[in-house]
């Protein structure tokens, strides 16, 4: 019996949201559901970019919707979520996808500095779930929902402590959701993805905190310096949107755009069930 995560082939003429829209993967996303005839709307804090996307996608003549939104405060993506129901009517597809990254010793970054990524990484899914999900149940249509989390939602790795609980969060989240899905039988499937570098402006998401707080450490300055690096020769965040609508045809919960770490996932696993202790390899971005 099939119960949860259906029917999602075709896209033309379905409503998706898509948080973290104006750049990187969010941008791609959207690229991708306008050339697959989708109705988009799409939502950013960062006002500019998101006004020009919207214009590129419209010449392009996709229906879209721009609404400025930072996820971090529940009543933001409430509106998000009533401007999108009363524009379109309804919404097929939510893409939780905005998302900050910081470095830092665990103990060191501020905790203002790990409210403000939970908030964003972690609260911004939830703020998402909360004002989609009960309106996305009641219309009583297949749909669905993708949550970026990232390779370090299954990777711990030192210096990336805010990052890494926001992002593991949020796989642990999407697993509770596909549970929930399945046991009351809705037509509303939930992926996660777990991205490894993609050449996005992720890397740059914390430049002002760090400039307007404590200046990062050198461990922390060299661990920034290798995530750039690695980010920029990172994937083509189109090939990532391709994999993402792939993976929702496909009805996959784990959406990966890297085979190569699989082996690290497994080396956890390994880990958790024979009982050793966890030892960190630097892994290759
Ligand atoms: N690029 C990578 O290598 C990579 C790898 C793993 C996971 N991810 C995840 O992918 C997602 C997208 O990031 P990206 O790589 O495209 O980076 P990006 O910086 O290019 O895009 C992120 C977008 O999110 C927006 N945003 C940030 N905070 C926001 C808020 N409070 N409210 C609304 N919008 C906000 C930014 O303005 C930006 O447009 C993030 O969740 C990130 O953690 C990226």
């Amino acid at each position: 019996m099939r119960v949860c995560g259906v029917d999602m082939q075709e896209f033309s003429g379905r409503v998706a949201v898509i948080t973290g829209a104006a750049s990187g993967i969010g941008s791609a996303l959207a690229r991708q559901g306008a050339a697959e005839g989708m109705k988009l709307v799409l939502a950013d804090r960062d006002e500019g970019a998101l006004r020009a996307l919207a214009g590129e996608l419209r010449n392009r003549g996709a229906g879209v919707l721009a609404v400025t939104t930072d996820v971090a405060v529940p009543d933001q993506v409430a509106a998000l979520a009533d401007t999108a129901f009363d524009h379109f009517g309804h919404v097929d597809l939510l893409f939780n996808n905005a998302g900050v990254l910081i470095s830092g010793y665990s103990w060191e970054r501020s905790i203002e500095d790990w409210q403000w990524i939970i908030n964003i990484n972690l609260m911004g899914a939830i703020h998402g779930l909360h004002s989609f999900v009960p309106r996305m149940l009641a219309q009583k249509t297949p749909g669905h929902i993708v949550n970026t989390s990232s390779l370090a939602g299954l990777l711990a790795s030192p210096l990336m402590g805010p990052y890494t609980v926001s992002k593991q969060a949020v796989v642990a989240l999407s697993e509770t959701l596909h549970y929930e899905f399945e046991s009351i039988g809705a037509q509303l499937g939930v992926s996660v993805l777990c991205p490894g570098p993609v050449a996005t402006d992720i890397a740059e998401s914390g430049r002002a905190r760090d400039l307007a707080g404590a200046v990062p450490d050198d461990a922390s300055q060299q661990m920034l310096g290798y995530l750039r690096a690695g980010i920029a020769a990172g994937m083509a965040p189109a090939e990532c949107a391709a994999k993402v609508f792939q993976g929702i045809r496909d009805e996959a919960f784990w959406i990966f755009t890297h085979e190569e770490f699989k082996p690290g996932y497994a080396a956890r696993c390994d880990s958790i069930l024979s009982g050793r202790n966890p030892h960190y390899e630097p892994f290759s971005i």
